[in-house]
């Protein structure tokens, strides 16, 4: 069996949980980011290596996911290893049974537990008492298998160190994708900007999680209502404005307060930088093709909501890129955690 890049960075990965971005150092995210670059081109080849046959992998999702879960699933079995997907409702978790429970038991059945659900101390609890890898498939507060994926997109399409990135995100820059991206900025040394309306800037203590990193990392971060700051840009990023777990009555104010930071036409001039790039995590209301975007069509006459139908489709746009790396990235993460006797020593 072929030796994997760097086995001390292995066995030092190995039996970790992923909760949030910081809870790797920039080595290690580096190393899963360079792990999924030689995994793609190894299943781009035809000549990928299963590492974790016979293993068994548990997804709960107690919220809905098409990228997530097709990452996990295709990533697994890829490598060799069997899932078992929990849909929201589908197991005892959170109704009839604590988290600490839940993870005593998945625990002694299952090599690795992803989690997507709501506060974030479900997951920290099954990662507390499972005994094996817990990653976070997103919960209200982070998102770190995304930013996996992002970071990659962004080295494959910035010809730049990754300490040299400025990256933008516009919108609701308390939600758990710019909170994470503030994170992951900092941590990797980026020059990082969260631009968004005062009243959802992300929480104190994410903040000062950010600074902390950054003084570390050599990095800045900064929180701001003004979209003057993206003048420089490597990158714009944006998110929905209503996430999931929120309810839908909070839109009309969202609307209000998030329409001038939408990435659209003028916003990407303002940039002042004609190779800039344009990342979403998805799903996005770009348009009047889904149900939703109908109703928030006929209900405030917008036709799109965080970026414009032009830009998403746009050669700017790394979108799918993006998305296609959640499965290169998630497989790394499950590759590099999960005990494996290919690199046991
Ligand atoms: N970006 C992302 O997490 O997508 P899903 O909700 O489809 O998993
Ligand atoms: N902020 C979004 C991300 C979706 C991938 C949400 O939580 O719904």
């Amino acid at each position: 069996m072929k030796l994997l890049p760097d086995p001390e960075m292995m066995r030092q990965l190995r039996g970790r949980s992923l909760l949030a971005p910081d809870d790797l150092t920039k080595a290690e995210f580096l190393f899963l980011v360079h792990l999924a670059k030689d995994l793609r081109a190894a299943k781009r080849e035809n000549r990928e290596v299963q590492l974790l046959s016979g293993r068994n992998i548990a997804l709960i999702f107690e919220k809905v996911s098409t990228r997530t879960r097709s990452a996990f699933e295709v990533g697994a079995h890829d490598q060799g290893a069997h899932v078992t997907y929990f849909g929201p409702g589908d197991s005892h978790l959170g109704f009839g049974e604590s988290a600490k429970d839940a993870a005593r038991v998945l625990g002694r059945m299952f090599d690795g537990i992803e989690h997507r659900g709501f506060r974030h101390d479900v997951v920290a609890t099954l990662a507390q008492y499972a005994g094996v890898p817990v990653w976070n498939g997103l919960s209200d507060s982070w998102h770190p298998t995304q930013m996996l994926a992002d970071v990659l997109t962004m080295k494959d399409h910035v010809d730049k160190k990754v300490s040299e990135l400025t990256v933008c995100f516009l919108g609701d820059t308390q939600n758990n994708t710019a909170q994470s991206l503030l994170v992951t900025g900092a941590l990797l040394g980026m020059d990082v900007r969260l631009i968004g309306p005062a009243s959802r800037a992300p929480e104190e203590s994410v903040r000062h999680r950010a600074h902390r990193l950054a003084a570390l990392s050599g990095g800045s971060v900064s929180v701001s209502d003004d979209t003057g700051l993206v003048r420089g840009a490597d990158i714009l990023y944006t998110d929905v404005w209503v996430s999931m777990g929120e309810t839908t009555d909070k839109w009309q104010e969202r609307i209000t307060q998030m329409i001038p930071y939408q990435i659209n036409k003028a916003l990407v001039v303002a940039t002042n930088n004609p190779a800039v790039k344009v990342m979403h995590c998805l799903p996005a209301l770009h348009d009047v093709a889904t149900e939703l975007g109908r109703q928030m069509h006929a209900a405030y006459g917008v036709t799109a909501l965080e970026i414009t139908d032009d830009v998403f489709e746009s050669p700017a746009s790394l979108v799918f890129d993006q998305a296609e790396n959640r499965l290169h990235t998630i497989k790394a993460l499950m590759v590099a955690t999960v005990t494996n006797p290919c690199v046991s020593s």
